[in-house]
């Protein structure tokens, strides 16, 4: 209803497409589906535990059999894969990280359980030794505190091709070192593995968003920082350059993360790269919604959405989230 007559010559009025919901729905340019998301998941020891990671409301680490009726529910909602993150104990943990190609290991079980109850859920593993060191670090250490490259790199092949044999879809190297795609892709089809795929962390960068996931897993390192490993967070040319080397090594999938102060890095990658393109929504990013969610600060699920869709219109084709299981619940 018009109150005035005082009318703007213009020929073109993009609010007019947004006048209702049905108009918005048809000039949508993205839109979440539960077939993007990835679940990360913590797994530990023992029987019959559910603890709740503090600084993650709504996340626990799960022992092997109450993992096992949550991936039953997370298959059921339609979510396509799941990322697996062990809880190592101390006592098994060494200077070199060797309980990570233990056959009989907590991953390599859980993930042989895994696919015997759940076929079809894709299940993706985490290469990296940072769970299984003494001291924390992705890698080996040399006298200085060094993080020595293809010393890890070697051990990283292992651990890959173990977790291959338990029956993993997909391997995840989050580890940061050189080379580390191209001798895990030769490990793996030595092995006959040629199927598995390699989904790289390629562009990971050393950022204070990953408390809590250290919290959850006990993993932060004991001395130092990830600097000589993890990307500068000042950096995106550098990002393309370790997007092109993974891709020249064998990567099926590349991946950016964190995700939502990387925005730029997913839409740079995305526009010079021809494999799917995966961003991490990780744990400091989940941690900062839900606590200004429960101070009742923000609107905690539309945010969340807000989030999810920000991250996909950047151009990630696939998003790992901790809120997985609460959007797929939402979308359905
Ligand atoms: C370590 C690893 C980290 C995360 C995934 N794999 C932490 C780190 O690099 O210290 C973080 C995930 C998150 O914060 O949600 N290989």
């Amino acid at each position: 209803m018009s109150t005035s007559s005082y009318v703007l010559d213009l020929i073109q009025r993009p609010r007019r497409l947004r006048r209702n919901e049905s108009l918005r729905r048809m000039v949508r340019e993205t839109e979440l589906s539960v077939n993007d998301l990835i679940y990360p998941m913590f797994v530990m020891e023992g029987e019959n535990q559910k603890v709740e990671v503090v600084s993650m409301p709504g996340c626990y680490r799960f022992s092997l059999d109450l993992l096992l009726k949550e991936v039953a529910e997370i298959a059921a909602l339609g979510i396509p894969a799941i990322a697996l993150f062990p809880v190592i104990s101390e006592s098994k943990k060494d200077e070199t990280g060797s309980e990570s190609y233990n056959p009989e290991g907590l991953v390599q079980q859980t993930v042989a359980a895994i696919k015997a109850q759940s076929p079809d859920l894709v299940v993706i593993t985490d290469v990296a030794l940072d769970p299984f060191t003494s001291h924390g670090h992705d890698g080996l250490l040399d006298e200085a505190g060094y993080i020595l490259n293809d010393e890890t790199v070697e051990v990283l092949a292992k651990m890959a091709v173990s977790q291959a044999r338990a029956g993993a879809d997909m391997v995840a190297p989050s580890d940061m070192m050189d080379g580390r795609i191209g001798a895990i892709r030769q490990a793996l089809d030595n092995e006959g593995f040629t199927n598995v795929a390699i989904l790289a962390y390629s562009a990971k960068y050393a950022s204070a968003y990953y408390g809590p996931f250290r919290d959850a897993l006990d993993s932060a390192p004991k001395s130092g920082d990830k600097k000589t490993y993890q990307m500068d967070p000042a950096n995106a040319i550098e990002a393309i350059k370790e997007v092109e080397l993974d891709i020249a090594e064998g990567a099926d999938i590349v991946m950016v993360k964190p995700a939502l102060p990387y925005l730029d890095i997913i839409r740079q990658i995305r526009d010079v790269t021809d494999v799917p393109v995966a961003a991490y929504n990780v744990s400091g990013e989940y941690a900062m919604i839900k606590a200004a969610g429960e101070k009742g600060w923000i609107d905690e699920k539309k945010v969340m959405l807000e989030t999810l869709v920000s991250i996909k219109r950047a151009g990630a084709t696939l998003i790992l989230t901790y809120f997985a299981k609460e959007v797929a619940l939402l979308l359905k």
